[in-house]
């Protein structure tokens, strides 16, 4: 809806054009009440220019304009506050989302340019923490939502499979390790493996140097060292396929750490040609003394490359292969300083691109405001919480509606959603708190909620025949009760924008929020199905609700399922 560039155009109009559009429409502001309008256009940057006072000018230029999208039009102050046409206003939203359905809120900013998003990124043989749920939920959502701009977004895993530990891995379970426990219980024997090697490696030095020698060997290509590491890569993708599924998540490209293994040689090759490599305690760092950051590593003393060398492969990768007008790195903040490294040294080798290259960094999940760890065997599996959530859910079912036909599949839906959801409503940088009961309440702030919500407009559509255009714009309804509504479905195009521009999930998970808190509010007052007059303007107002809670859902990753 356009009715804020149109209030500004009627400004300018009124002014004889001596501002510009972008400027007024930077102005404009929305009442915190619908008591004193629906837009509010404050006089004091006008009174500064024109040397009068605001409350004068308010006045005036409140009598020159006019718009038939305008109801009403009152002076408080300095400030005009702007009535809107409800009529108009809500038969033309209607008529909108009724003809775009899920396309409505699309925004042609991405000239379906390339973003690619680097995402979940877990590290092979090691539980999928909490933090890769983060990124995972956060990468995915953010590349719906860029997509929903118009761009085209690559969702990469930077599998985090390549690495010293990979040495001690290696050597642990060479010493340690029994094939059958691995075949059983990968992920969980690694680990214990890993564990057990750190332990050991106190009193006995000797390991390290094995780990880093076994390393090496992998790098160099050494068969059996590469056939274990194969073996654990493997395994390890295995059980991170099976969350991926549980939360319906699909990826462009697994080219993981271990994939620039050949690439890095040009990388070092291209640092040296500009000069930018220099040795220092025997390794080979690029300095950042302007940018006022530490040295980057790229190349410890024994030849071996590190985590910030295979980045810079990667990056280039990219660029070259997919030609990206933004590259997004969804990683929790405690990685921002390599962030900033990595660009610096892009920005010093000259490369204009790695301006687009941006880290979106997000907090921690809490257990009872504790840090959820994976070390020290105090391991949260990802996978059992989100089971324990399906669980939850089905449970919920059985209670509320037990005659449910597709219960698994709704069940599946719900208590993955309200995982997913929990995560998303916050803003990314706050660190949140895990609780399972909390996600799962169909009150409040929840993903439960807001599904629910959906699958009541669904509802009401079943129950009644459906509405035509023309009997929308003959209903006599005054639109008084429905207007919050409405001007929320106008909203929901802004609420994407505003998200994309700062990669920020929480403002659509909030927005979707308020549309369903208002549309629980007006089911109540309002007789829905009476079959008079309004009906069909109802409905259309109903079916708009269903389509924008949906595509906000869809946005987040997440799924709506029609009845629960
Ligand atoms: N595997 C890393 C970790 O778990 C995250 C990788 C993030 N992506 C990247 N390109 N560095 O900490």
């Amino acid at each position: 809806m356009k009715y804020k560039q149109e209030l500004a155009e009627t400004l300018i109009e009124a002014l004889e054009h001596e501002i510009q559009v972008k400027d007024i429409e930077m102005l404009i502001e929305k009442p915190k009440s619908q008591l004193h309008g629906d837009l509010a256009f404050p006089c004091f940057t006008l009174a500064k220019l024109k040397r009068k006072s605001p409350n004068v000018i308010a006045q005036e230029l409140s009598e020159k304009i006019q718009s038939p999208l305008f109801e009403k039009i009152e002076v408080v102050g300095a400030y005009i506050n702007i009535f809107l046409n409800k009529k108009l206003v809500s038969e033309a939203i209607l008529a909108e989302i009724t003809k775009q359905k899920e396309q409505y809120g699309a925004l042609a900013i991405g000239n379906n340019h390339n973003v690619t998003i680097d995402m979940s990124s877990p590290n092979i043989a090691k539980p999928f923490s909490m933090g890769h749920l983060r990124s995972t939920v956060i990468g995915n959502a953010l590349a719906f939502i860029a997509e929903k701009c118009g761009y085209k977004p690559i969702r990469i895993n930077h599998i985090g499979d390549w690495g010293t530990q990979f040495g001690k891995l290696i050597t642990a379970y060479k010493l340690w390790g029994e094939a059958e426990k691995v075949k059983q219980n990968p992920i969980k024997e690694l680990l214990t493996l890993y564990i057990k090697f750190h332990e050991e490696a106190e009193s006995d030095p000797s390991l390290v140097e094995q780990g880093r020698s076994w390393f090496k060997s992998l790098e160099d290509g050494d068969e059996e060292a590469l056939s274990l590491w194969q073996w654990f890569r493997d395994e390890s993708l295995k059980e991170f396929s099976r969350i991926y599924e549980l939360m319906n998540v699909q990826f462009d490209s697994f080219a993981g750490e271990a994939f620039y293994n050949d690439k890095m040689d040009r990388v070092v090759e291209l640092l040296e040609g500009k000069q930018l490599l220099i040795e220092s305690d025997q390794a080979q760092v690029v300095e950042l003394l302007e940018e006022e950051l530490p040295p980057c590593l790229i190349k410890k003393s024994d030849g071996a490359t590190l985590y910030a060398t295979r980045d810079l492969a990667a990056a280039l990768y990219r660029k070259e292969n997919y030609e990206f007008d933004l590259s997004l790195y969804v990683v929790g903040n405690e990685q921002s300083l390599h962030f900033k490294q990595l660009i610096a040294v892009l920005e010093k080798m000259g490369y204009p691109w790695a301006k687009k290259m941006v880290h979106i960094p997000f907090g921690m999940m809490l257990k009872d405001g504790k840090k959820m760890s994976t070390r020290k065997g105090k391991v949260v599996l990802l996978e059992e919480v989100l089971n324990e959530s399906i669980e939850m859910a089905r449970n919920n079912i059985e209670e509320k509606n037990p005659n449910l036909s597709n219960k698994d599949e709704v069940a599946k839906q719900v208590g993955v959603g309200a995982v997913m959801f929990h995560d998303l409503k916050n803003f990314r940088m706050n660190d949140i708190e895990f609780s399972l009961e909390e996600m799962l309440r169909f009150e409040g702030e929840t993903g439960p909620y807001v599904q629910y919500t959906y699958a009541r407009g669904c509802s009401i559509l079943r129950k009644a025949s459906g509405y035509t255009e023309a009997s929308l714009q003959a209903s006599s309804l005054s639109w008084e009760k429905e207007w919050k509504v409405v001007m929320l479905l106008t909203e929901f195009p802004n609420a994407i924008k505003r998200s994309f521009e700062q990669f920020d999930p929480s403002q659509i998970a909030k927005y979707i929020v308020d549309l369903a808190q208002a549309f629980n509010k007006y089911y109540a007052e309002v007789k829905i199905l009476e079959e008079n007059a309004e009906q069909q303007a109802r409905l259309a107002l109903v079916s708009s609700v269903t389509i924008v809670l949906k595509e906000g859902l869809r946005l987040l990753g997440i799924e709506a399922p029609e009845e629960m």
